[in-house]
């Protein structure tokens, strides 16, 4: 019964109080004047709520005064996310945090890679993970699970959550095993060209228990691009292809961060912003990565109900 009810949820969740994505968008691509009333619509009722204010909407000369703010911290022993540290993510539109977790928390996470990488599952998945090919150059293995097997994770997800949402939001726990499997990969649109994933101020949180190199598919965000200013909304409004193969991204565009980072880091990014997960450059390049999403429940009503 409780399985039933969750599945109903799910399917509300899911569809009928679904954040506001680019579909609207691409549908009405011949109407602007349609499309600036949703846009403007909806950054007006996020506007509204004052946590999205302070890191979406801030007046550019905020930015500018901490153009070159450092966005990379060590964690500190309380695993406190800092005023500081969520202001540099106010300015950049991301924040890493090294050495995240204490060694047992990131040694569990490691158990749940390897569970992927092997395809025998004892832990404590919410369903069976599953394998995806893309045009025979990667194969994704992924899985979920709920984040109170994280305490530490569950900490900064909620410090993150209540400070840009201004609530406690539970995310989806997503662990995704990616791997190589054909010489070089073709870029994707939505995942390897610089895109944005909604135009709505919103966010995302990973978690990489490894090292990353510039070969093994590294994270890049473009820098304060997810900055609501008029340059913002006229690329969603005039925009064909919400990614940087649109004339109208230049004006998004500043300096490219590539998040090549060591292994227990943690990152946060504002991905209605450009980034992408860029393409494998190493031979028998694989990459495990667990994501931290809140687009479920954190939802239509909750930007309109402010
Ligand atoms: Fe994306």
């Amino acid at each position: 019964m409780i399985n039933y009810l969750n599945k109903i949820k799910k399917f509300f969740n899911k569809r009928i109080f679904k954040t506001p994505d680019l579909k609207y968008l691409i549908k009405e691509k011949n109407n602007t004047e349609n499309k600036k009333k949703h846009v403007n619509y909806w950054l007006k009722h996020a506007k509204k709520n004052h946590s999205l204010f302070n890191f979406f909407f801030s007046p550019n000369e905020y930015v500018k005064k901490n153009e070159n703010i450092d966005y990379e911290f060590q964690a500190n022993k309380d695993s406190v996310i800092t005023d500081q540290m969520f202001s540099a993510l106010a300015s950049a539109g991301i924040l890493i945090i090294k050495n995240a977790l204490p060694k047992d928390e990131r040694e569990n996470i490691i158990c749940y890679f390897s569970e992927l990488q092997k395809g025998a599952y004892k832990k404590n998945w919410s369903e069976k993970p599953q394998t995806l090919f893309n045009d025979n150059d990667t194969e994704l293995t992924y899985g979920s699970t709920d984040i109170s097997n994280f305490k530490f994770l569950k900490s900064y997800s909620d410090q993150a959550s209540q400070a840009i949402y201004n609530k406690i939001v539970k995310p989806n726990v997503d662990f995704h095993y990616l791997k190589l499997i054909n010489k070089s990969e073709k870029l994707i649109k939505g995942e390897t060209y610089l895109h944005s994933d909604r135009f709505i101020p919103h966010f995302k949180m990973f978690y990489s228990p490894h090292k990353i190199d510039s070969g093994d598919a590294p994270f890049q965000f473009a820098r304060s691009s997810h900055i609501v200013n008029e340059n913002y909304k006229n690329f969603f409004i005039n925009s064909k292809s919400f990614d940087e193969t649109d004339e109208l991204s230049k004006y998004l565009m500043n300096e490219i961060i590539t998040v090549t980072v060591p292994e227990n880091t943690l990152y946060i990014s504002f991905t209605n912003g450009l980034h992408r997960r860029s393409d494998f450059k190493n031979l028998k390049s694989e990459r495990c990565m667990l994501f931290l999403q809140y687009v479920e429940r954190f939802n239509k009503f909750d930007y309109l109900l402010n």
